[in-house]
């Protein structure tokens, strides 16, 4: 048997050669495997539809684009997946949604079930991850004077959310820095700040597991060690539960955050997982879900059954009873299972190694420019898919305004007090967009 060869997802095959992927849903795995490398059929192989056709992504192939993570441009069989439910939709809205619900939406939950190694039970629907982090610390049962221990590198959503509950009842929400300097972040003092600022009072810990202020990934195993020992001798309704907004490590990392040990986790599915845009999970274990209550009422069978009897909901499935309920955007949450299965097909793994493999070209060759200082930290143990840097003399807006006009590369700018220039190099690039980000730099810099 022919050896299997390590995955190269380059431009010819996600961008130019989307048929390679494109095809395999139409072949079952065989165009998978000669994605993959190993034995299947030849491109050539692939029906003339798909070899037609330009690419997994619509990108306008003008710009270099290092800023798919901000939000997801549709994979082909995620575009395709929108339309067929959208013409369906369109056609008729009632007979699409007998005919599609509860199958649809139990689809999407089993994928994402699936993808995270969990059951489907345990799955919340959201819209984004701040949907999923606005229900989560709104919905977690804290008394007066509980704590929730969070850090200074989160994002907007979960301090804005944890500040209205905060408002709401009197609970206190703490702060801990895990590192001053993002590139020399250290895994055993994160873990140990962290550990440093548990208190018999604090009930969560709501950490980022890939900081877009830094591009730091925490490392969730040991924080979640440091939990399981403060948690040793507290009763079920006192421990610390350890909640991550995962967003920027959901759809990169190859381990799953069920098997990292989160208790809780929420995620949006639309950046890195390449997902329709417009979606969302929290996924918690059976003990972190008996602490969290819904805030939107679901349409969940449980709920509304009990409505009809005059009575609150008892048992059931979380997941469904935590999926805000409401008429969604039907045609983009139906199609979730789309980005997984391209995931499942590309590999986890190689998904990791392509996209850190990026990252650290991106970082080494920017670390090698004089007046580049890379602010993420080098080794993939803390970091993922983000790359921030600073350019001497020249501010992150302008950098990023300079490299899309001069050099039509995209750029971000860290949404952050202190704020960095950021790429995020992903499975919508390849080792030459990385290059071009490179020599952009270069010029500017010179
Ligand atoms: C860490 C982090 N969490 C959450 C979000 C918001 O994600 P969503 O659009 O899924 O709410 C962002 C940025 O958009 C982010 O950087």
């Amino acid at each position: 048997m022919e050896r299997e060869k390590p995955l190269r997802l380059d431009r010819r095959q996600l961008l130019v050669g989307g048929g390679l992927v494109a095809g395999a849903a139409g072949l079952g795995g065989a165009a998978v495997y000669a994605l993959r490398g190993d034995g299947g059929p030849a491109p050539a192989a692939q029906p003339a539809a798909a070899a037609d056709d330009d690419g997994e992504f619509a990108l306008d192939g003008e710009h270099t684009d290092l800023t798919t993570f901000v939000l997801a441009p549709h994979p082909r069989r995620v575009r395709e997946a929108i339309e067929r439910h959208r013409a369906a939709l369109d056609a008729s809205p009632s007979l699409a949604l007998l005919e599609g619900e509860p199958a649809l939406e139990d689809a999407a939950r089993e994928a994402a079930a699936d993808y995270l190694g969990t059951s489907p039970d345990l799955v919340a629907l959201t819209d984004s991850t701040t949907m999923g982090l606005g229900l989560v610390y709104a919905g977690l049962a804290l008394a007066a004077g509980d704590e929730v221990l969070t850090t200074e590198h989160d994002f907007y959503a979960t301090h804005e959310a944890l500040r209205l509950r905060a408002e709401r009842d009197r609970i206190r929400v703490e702060r801990v820095a895990l590192y001053d300097d993002p590139a020399s972040a250290d895994a055993g003092r994160l873990a140990d700040a962290v550990a440093d600022r548990i208190t018999p009072r604090t009930r969560a810990v709501a950490v980022t597991w890939v900081h877009s202020s830094t591009g730091v990934k925490l490392p969730l195993a040991d924080l979640a060690e440091v939990v399981a020992d403060a948690n040793r001798d507290r009763a079920p309704e006192e421990r610390v539960l350890l909640c991550v907004d995962g967003v920027h490590g959901f759809g990169v990392e190859a381990a799953s955050p069920v098997e990292l040990g989160a208790d809780v986790f929420v995620s949006g599915c639309h950046k890195w997982l390449f997902g329709p845009r417009g979606t969302g999970l929290v996924w918690a274990t059976p003990e972190a879900w008996e602490r969290l209550r819904p805030t939107i009422p679901s349409f969940s069978p449980q709920a509304y059954v009990a409505w009809l009897e005059g009575r609150a909901p008892t048992g059931g499935p979380p997941g469904p009873f935590m999926t805000p309920g409401g008429y969604q955007s039907f045609e983009h949450r139906w199609a979730l299972p789309e980005a997984f299965a391209l995931h499942q097909e590309l590999g986890r793994g190689e998904v990791e190694a392509h996209t850190h493999g990026l990252a650290t070209r991106l970082k080494e060759r920017l670390g090698e420019l004089a007046g580049v200082r890379i602010v993420t930290p080098i080794s993939e143990e803390l970091s993922a898919g983000l790359v921030c840097c600073e350019l001497d003399g020249l501010g992150p807006p302008d950098a990023a305004l300079r490299l899309r006009d001069e050099h039509r590369v995209i750029a971000s700018v860290t949404p952050y007090a202190t704020s960095y220039l950021r790429f995020g190099p992903s499975i919508a690039n390849d080792e030459a967009d990385v290059d071009a980000a490179v020599e952009a730099v270069r010029a500017l810099t010179a």
